[in-house]
């Protein structure tokens, strides 16, 4: 592994290209996934040098931890690996609802360890705010989690710019996750600029917007009707063909210097603010592989705007 970047405040050292393992098991997002291909997917990384591994409870839900803590296992040296977990999302009944209170929190963590088969968690993150707890409460749980050992840092995911400002009153926040990308790109204007300033990293989720921003997909691709994609307004209509209208002026871009689009995109978001990790989704290993060819673009300022300008 060359080039290392650290998680927030933390002392936990990560390749900048991660692995996302929302395919992983999570038989709930993808249809008709092969556990055994999604394992495969996390050995490639741990083969490659990708450490970061972000998985969920609710991915599966269980089983993405579960078949990631296998590999983790099988891996040998614990230490090799950086496992991001997130919890948050309680079953009552038919109805799954949002709790960040200490207790519950306290409980998930402990839910995921015994699933992951480890006796510590690198990130813990709250997955989504619930309406009642106050957030530095929520995260003043996770502090005595980490205090007690069992989480090493601490991070919160689909939080607005107000409630990360209240969960991080202490300064205990590590890492923001919220969805950001080249067709999504609010968080410019709130989130990157707070986590720039408080030292926090800021990890981006549908880096690839699902694949789009790939440029793989044109006007004759059609999707499962399970598959996120198939519902993603990205991929609808008028809007799907002005957004593959900006993915084409990417490839030109790609062609002139020698990459291809998923790997300009990617080290496009390595140069925001606050951003020094990405977790890209994948369903087979080949694409692992092929991400960490993110690491040897160069982008010139020239570059990072022009690609700035497309998506504005
Ligand atoms: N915190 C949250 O609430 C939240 C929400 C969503 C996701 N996440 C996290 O973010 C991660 C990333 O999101 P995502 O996986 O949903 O979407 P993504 O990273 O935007 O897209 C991943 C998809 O792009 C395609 N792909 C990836 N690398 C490629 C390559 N080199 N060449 C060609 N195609 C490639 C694959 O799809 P195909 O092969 O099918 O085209 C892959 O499944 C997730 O795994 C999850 O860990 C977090």
């Amino acid at each position: 592994m060359e080039k290392l970047t650290v998680l927030g405040k933390s002392e936990i050292k990560i390749n900048p290209v991660g692995l996302g393992t929302n395919a992983v098991g999570g038989h709930n997002i993808y249809p008709n996934l092969d556990e055994e291909e999604g394992k495969n997917l996390v050995r490639t990384a741990l083969e490659q040098g990708i450490n970061f591994l972000d998985t969920a409870y609710i991915y599966g839900p269980e089983r993405s931890e579960e078949l990631t803590g296998q590999v983790v296992r099988e891996h040998g040296r614990r230490e090799e690996a950086v496992i991001a977990t997130k919890g948050a999302h309680q079953f009552k009944g038919e109805d799954v609802v949002f709790n960040n209170s200490p207790d519950f929190l306290k409980q998930a963590v402990d839910q995921s360890l015994q699933r992951l088969g480890t006796d510590y968690i690198d990130l813990y993150y709250i997955h989504f705010p619930d309406e009642d707890t106050p957030k530095d409460e929520a995260v003043g749980a996770l502090k005595e989690l980490k205090d007690a050992g069992k989480i090493r840092s601490i991070g919160v995911s689909n939080f607005s710019l107000e409630q990360l400002k209240e969960a991080n009153k202490d300064g205990y926040v590590d890492v923001i996750q919220s969805e950001y990308n080249l067709f999504k790109r609010e968080a410019e204007e709130d989130l990157l600029p707070y986590a720039r300033d408080n030292n926090i990293t800021f990890v981006p989720y549908f880096p690839l917007a699902s694949g789009l921003l790939t440029g793989k997909y044109d006007e004759t691709t059609t999707f499962d009707k399970d598959d996120l994609r198939a519902k993603s307004p990205l991929f609808q209509g008028e809007t799907y063909h002005k957004n593959l209208e900006k993915v084409d002026k990417l490839k030109s871009i790609a062609q002139k210097k020698e990459v291809k689009v998923p790997h300009l995109v990617l080290a496009w978001y390595l140069e925001q603010p606050a951003i020094n990790a990405i977790i890209p989704g994948a369903k087979n290993k080949e694409q692992v592989k092929d991400n960490l060819h993110t690491l040897e673009v160069n982008l010139t300022d020239e570059d990072i705007s022009e690609i700035d300008h497309i998506f504005k």
